[in-house]
């Protein structure tokens, strides 16, 4: 059979609000034109992120009922450790509410003003931990990952000379670990390379520095190497995932995304003295080593979550509804990341707006202009999500202005996706209608959360 079915059935369902184009221009005024101040419900179909937004199978929701809510060495603790350590390998597992928690723990350790992070390329709360640091976040991608038409197959590759530079130039001293981010959520959702990981940690070996693995995303990964690289064809995907594990010192996890759980995160560490200061601080800021900042309930679902992340029909299905959107969209002529990504897809909103000034954030008027077609919630990653103020105080735009449809996991189907399109057709169609954006507010950090916007014409 050619159609790739998704692999489950509905058990219950959750409507969805069918609203006018007029409620969606109400909507969105009364937002101050920034997606992320709009009430959940006034979106049809909401992509913001895949980000703890996934449908839970049916083994999970059995294995929360078993959640054992004892303060210390719970079962639910042995059961989600055991699964973290058959994965990841690491000795020392400290469960976090979320991703963030765990880089702020990692940065808040070992960093000092000063000091540099490469990364193929930072998350925005990755790179705002570690500037809160007073560190600087270094992003080295590969040069293909700035060609979102280049047909690349590891296009989330780390630069390996810029890396081999950056050391040559700041000394390892001053680089108290470099990360790896699996796959890369910021250039377009784009795979790394095992041959990538493992010349990277060849590199930070020879001058003993620590490597840190963003892990959010390690199964869709592990699922790009079995597909895209050679002698990984026949492989299973723990495997996979095992040997990215193997090369690193240390990892970050968000189990919002291949956790396949609402909520929960972890850090993992070889190091014994790192582990003990994390776990100092783990106390302090979330909660008893054993149950971090989470439920015995929620330690459940993530134990059974990482490992479904791993069935291979699952990320067949999932990668399968990507490819098909790239595929249907470049038919219509929409500029696009190419190839397909794990998680999203990721509109090129510079070339979808050509002549509009970065810093009239063309991603925003992508983004606002997809939730009045269609109700459809997308987000920006481009200048206000990634821009910066340079030393004099001017505002400098980010490298790309793409729009990212993150796609839940598990929870649309195919109807969906295909609305999905035809919303995006309309937008392509009716862009030179799209207005520049202003910011009339934002704060120092994360502005792209709660900044407001006014239209340009
Ligand atoms: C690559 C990456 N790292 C870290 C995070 C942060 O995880 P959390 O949202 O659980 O704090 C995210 C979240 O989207 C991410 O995509």
């Amino acid at each position: 059979m050619h159609t790739i079915i998704e692999p489950f059935r509905i058990k219950m369902t959750e409507p969805l609000k069918i609203t006018s184009r007029d409620d969606r221009v109400a909507a969105l005024a009364a937002a101050h034109h920034n997606v992320f101040l709009l009430d959940a419900e006034d979106c049809c179909i909401d992509l913001l992120t895949d980000s703890g937004t996934g449908a839970m199978s049916t083994e999970q929701w059995a294995a929360l009922m078993l959640g054992d809510e004892s303060y210390a060495g719970s079962r639910s603790w042995k059961r989600f450790k055991a699964s973290v350590t058959e994965i990841t390998g690491m000795p020392h597992v400290l469960p976090t509410h979320q991703g963030r928690a765990a880089e702020a723990i990692l940065a808040e350790c070992v960093l000092n003003p000063g000091d540099i992070v490469p990364n193929n390329s930072h998350f925005d709360t990755t790179r705002a931990n570690i500037e809160y640091r007073g560190a600087v976040a270094l992003n080295l991608p590969c040069l293909e990952a700035f060609d979102t038409q280049a047909e690349a197959p590891f296009k989330g590759n780390m630069d390996v000379d810029a890396l081999r530079a950056c050391i040559a130039e700041h000394g390892a001293d001053k680089i108290p670990f470099a990360m790896m981010t699996v796959t890369n959520n910021t250039g377009g959702g784009q795979p790394v390379s095992m041959a990538n990981l493992r010349e990277v940690k060849s590199v930070l070996a020879e001058h003993d520095i620590p490597f840190i693995i963003d892990a959010c995303r390690y199964a869709e990964n592990a699922y790009f190497v079995r597909e895209r690289e050679e002698g990984y064809s026949d492989r299973p995907l723990i495997q996979i995932a095992q040997e990215m594990f193997a090369l690193a010192d240390g990892a970050t996890m968000s189990c919002k995304k291949d956790g396949l759980a609402n909520i929960g995160g972890f850090l993992v560490c070889r190091n014994d003295a790192w582990a003990e200061q994390f776990r100092n601080l783990l106390i302090l800021r979330e909660g008893f080593p054993t149950y971090g900042g989470l439920a015995g309930r929620d330690l459940e679902a993530i134990a059974v979550g990482l490992r479904e992340a791993l069935d291979y029909d699952y990320q067949v299905y999932r990668h399968a509804t990507v490819e098909y959107m790239v595929r249907r969209l470049t038919a219509i002529g929409v500029p696009m990341v190419r190839p397909a990504g794990g998680h999203a897809v990721f509109l090129d909103a510079r070339q979808m707006l050509p002549a509009m000034e970065p810093l009239q954030y063309p991603g925003i008027g992508v983004v606002n202009a997809l939730y009045v077609a269609g109700g459809v919630r997308a987000v920006e990653l481009g200048s206000v999500m990634f821009g910066h103020f340079d030393d004099k105080g001017v505002e400098q735009p980010a490298p790309l202005e793409l729009v990212r449809l993150a796609f839940p996991r598990r929870v649309y189907t195919q109807s969906h996706f295909d609305y999905l399109i035809e919303v995006i057709e309309q937008v392509w169609r009716e862009r030179d209608a799209i207005p520049g954006h202003r910011i009339t507010f934002q704060p120092s950090l994360l502005r792209h959360f709660p900044c407001h916007f006014e239209l340009l014409k």
